[in-house]
């Protein structure tokens, strides 16, 4: 599928980055990975065929420098997957404006203006070409809401907009887009987290995103849901905002602060 494609991917030192990358090659493509952590990063590429690079998404210059990096190693870019992301609770404040501003700062950067950032420098040679993917990774909490985090909530919508908007501006431009919004997946991100087993709710594995995506691009679609109830959810907070409120409210009511709620509870 991806055969002889050159693949770009943040934030793949482990978790769903790397099971991204890992899929892709299995798929045929040359893929460069890069993530903050420098032994991490490298360590992972060794171990399933991928180039390393250190790349600090935060960073405009950093992403231009692993774009630059990664088509002299593999070609021109087909496909970017702008994965890495970060999480900050609401501590210390313990309300929804609680987060430290350097917490929502540092998110808003990571989790929303990376994709900026590295469409940025993609998109006029995609355009001239003719052709292109981009991944946003977000969330369900992108759709829906990250009780706890309100950085992460706010951030990872604007992650999605920011998709959506892409995705719109440039159909005609032959570049296509794609935004993954999973619930809880079973990664560093998650770890010590209070997540159900079974049920639609469930705790998937990493590489059960790889081939939500993988599916989703078979069939050109937008968005990305290895939780399908996710979509359910979405439609019933579109059709009653006010009980999708009242909803999270009393889950909410379920939860310690800096705790992860527990759909099944509810
Ligand atoms: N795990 C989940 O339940 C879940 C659910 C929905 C969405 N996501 C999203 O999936 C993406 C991948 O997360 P994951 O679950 O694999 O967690 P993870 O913590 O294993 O992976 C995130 C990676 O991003 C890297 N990173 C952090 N800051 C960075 C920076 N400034 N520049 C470059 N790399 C940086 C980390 O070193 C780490 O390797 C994130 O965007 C996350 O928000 C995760």
């Amino acid at each position: 599928m991806f055969s002889n494609q050159s693949i770009a991917i943040t934030g793949a030192a482990g978790g769903i980055g790397r099971a991204i990358a890992e899929k892709c090659i299995a798929l045929g493509a040359k893929v460069a990975i890069s993530d903050i952590d420098k032994d991490r990063v490298e360590q992972t590429a060794s171990e399933i065929g991928a180039t390393a690079f250190v790349c600090d998404v935060s960073d405009e210059n950093s992403i231009l420098e692993f774009i630059v990096g990664a088509e002299k190693a593999n070609g021109p870019i087909n496909m970017f997957v702008s994965n890495a992301g970060i999480g900050m609770p609401d501590l210390p404040g313990g309300h929804a404006a609680g987060g430290s501003n350097e917490s929502w700062e540092k998110s808003w950067l990571i989790n929303t203006m990376a994709n900026v950032y590295a469409s940025r420098a993609l998109l006029p040679d995609w355009i001239k070409r003719g052709e292109g993917r981009f991944v946003v990774t977000s969330s369900a909490a992108g759709l829906l809401a990250q009780l706890g985090s309100g950085s992460y909530t706010v951030t990872k919508h604007a992650a999605l907009g920011f998709a959506e908007y892409m995705a719109m501006m440039h159909k005609d431009d032959g570049v296509n887009v794609h935004c993954i919004c999973p619930q809880y997946v079973k990664t560093n991100m998650t770890k010590g987290m209070k997540v159900v087993d079974e049920g639609p709710d469930r705790h998937i594995e990493a590489s059960d995103v790889a081939d939500a995506l993988v599916a989703a691009i078979e069939k050109e679609e937008f968005l990305v849901l290895p939780h399908p109830v996710i979509g359910e959810y979405f439609q019933h907070k579109a059709s009653d905002y006010n009980r999708y409120i009242g909803g999270m409210a009393k889950q909410k009511r379920h939860i310690q602060l800096g705790e992860v709620p527990n759909l099944k509870e509810n």
